[in-house]
């Protein structure tokens, strides 16, 4: 592996030929620009230093991006590819200087197949426009990713972002139906189709899935879309505590018999912060624990009478208090709510860790214990919230206090890890593992298997030019 990290430098002859290339309005090196786009949203205390692109280029067709590569490939510059800096992994980091590739001029839908049900667009569009232009049509994205007003599909491909409505469609990659990309020596290429089965080959196009920008840059995609239900209703169930809260999950598919578009659920130190930071009274607001239910059918009697159900059993399991939102405004006072608790957090506290964890959905009553009496052993304290539906529990791990928090922040992570092995759990279950986690793969991936992905990226990107320092560590 050795001198997989020795790189080129760019020199004023290479910004020229970029220049040349794409075009000057396209390619900058101003330093203000630079400083914003080599972060995300992961805050600049999770790091031990700054890292810094040297260049931004902003392609505007495939042909850039692969002019661009084989610059790239020849001088053996890093790139790393970025979609709109809402990612929570440090993926878009520039860990070793280089190129920031930012795709906000890629940003056409480029077809609406009402026929084959697809939707084709470049990687710089913000999410919900493609949920919005099926919509139109009468037609469902299935793809939520919290993020969705303002993250762009590549980011959602590249970490296969999950969110919503996980539990009853899928995350990004299962939306995924081709991928156009460019590869690292610059030379184009399709994986997949506008087809609904296909084993001809491996299945580049969900190995890209969550690849998080290290195998190949994604310059179109075609995503599936389906009918949209007719009607939906959400439920925002008050409990007196998180445990009676998580234990009704199941009940609502084993005794309900349906599966719900979203299941999520909200602590009760989460629904105080959203509503100190909202400023404002929140729908079960003084609750020990809620959870949001959305439940959708074609037929509005069908839907009436499955919502009157579930109200009623989440009751029989130890509700309080059942809200149905079935206004626009009504639902957007209920996810306004979940939606807000993870900007609550990063607004009011300096010193916390976003975790991203996932259990076997019935584990979900254990991890919240573990959490909870982890952060306490630590003098530190826990927001949970996230996607209870399928087991993706934000679990952020907060420090009230400045002094030694970082340490004791890594002690708990630490312990916390190493019982969530035990218990099935794995590290990341949409935010990826960029740069923030991957000190942390060794402990949930054996070394034979950290081997092959670093294999796998050497097959599509032999110098290791795309988003270097990413996903795995080499011994740098
Ligand atoms: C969420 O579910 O709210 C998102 O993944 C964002 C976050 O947790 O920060
Ligand atoms: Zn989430």
């Amino acid at each position: 592996m050795s001198g997989i990290f020795s790189y080129g430098k760019i020199t004023d002859e290479i910004i020229d030929e970029l220049k040349g290339k794409i075009g000057t309005n396209n390619v900058c090196a101003d330093e203000e620009k630079l400083e914003s786009y080599s972060r995300d949203e992961v805050p600049q205390s999770a790091y031990d230093r700054e890292y810094r692109a040297a260049l931004l280029v902003f392609p505007e067709s495939t042909e850039h991006v692969s002019e661009v590569m084989k610059t790239a490939s020849r001088e053996r510059i890093p790139v790393t590819p970025r979609g709109a800096g809402t990612g929570l992994s440090g993926g878009a980091l520039p860990a070793f200087g280089g190129i920031v590739m930012s795709f906000e001029k890629m940003n056409r839908i480029l077809e609406l197949d009402e026929a084959n049900l697809t939707i084709t667009t470049e990687p710089g569009v913000v999410t919900a426009e493609i949920s919005r232009m099926a919509a139109r049509h009468g037609l469902l994205y299935a793809g939520d990713p919290c993020s969705g007003d303002a993250s762009f599909i590549g980011g959602n491909i590249a970490e296969n972002a999950g969110g919503n409505k996980v539990i009853k469609y899928g995350a990004t990659g299962a939306q995924l139906l081709a991928l156009e990309v460019v590869l690292a020596d610059g030379s184009v290429c399709w994986f997949g189709g506008k087809r609904r089965k296909d084993v001809t080959g491996l299945d580049f196009v969900h190995l890209m899935a969550g690849s998080e920008g290290v195998l190949a840059i994604i310059t179109k995609a075609i995503l599936r879309l389906m009918p949209a239900p007719r009607h939906s209703v959400d439920l925002l169930a008050a409990f007196p505590d998180a445990e009676s809260a998580v234990a009704f999950v199941p009940q609502i598919i084993k005794e309900g018999g349906l599966i719900p578009a979203s299941v999520e659920f909200i602590d009760r130190k989460a629904l105080r912060l959203v509503a100190s930071y909202l400023n404002t009274e929140i729908p079960a607001g003084d609750a020990g624990a809620a959870l949001i239910i959305q439940l959708e059918e074609n037929d509005a009697e069908l839907l009436e009478r499955e919502f009157e159900e579930i109200g009623k059993l989440s009751q029989s399991h130890g509700a309080y208090e059942v809200y149905v939102a079935d206004t626009r405004g009504a639902k957007e006072r209920i996810w306004q709510a979940r939606k807000n608790v993870p900007e609550a957090v990063s607004a009011i506290y300096k010193r916390y860790t976003k975790e991203d964890l996932v259990v076997p959905t019935a584990d979900v009553p254990a991890l919240l214990e573990l959490l909870n009496d982890t952060a306490r052993s630590e003098g530190l304290e826990c927001v949970a919230y996230g996607h209870v539906g399928d087991g993706n529990m934000h679990c952020t791990i907060i420090s009230p206090e400045c002094g030694d928090w970082h340490e004791r922040l890594r002690a708990a992570q630490l312990r916390i890890y190493e019982k969530l092995v035990g218990m099935g759990g794995t590290l990341s279950g949409e935010h990826g593992i960029g740069y923030k986690r991957r000190e942390y793969m060794k402990y949930f991936l054996d070394e034979a298997q950290l081997e092959l992905i670093r294999r796998v990226k050497l097959a599509f990107d032999p110098q290791n030019i795309l988003n270097p320092g990413k996903l795995v560590e080499w011994g740098e």
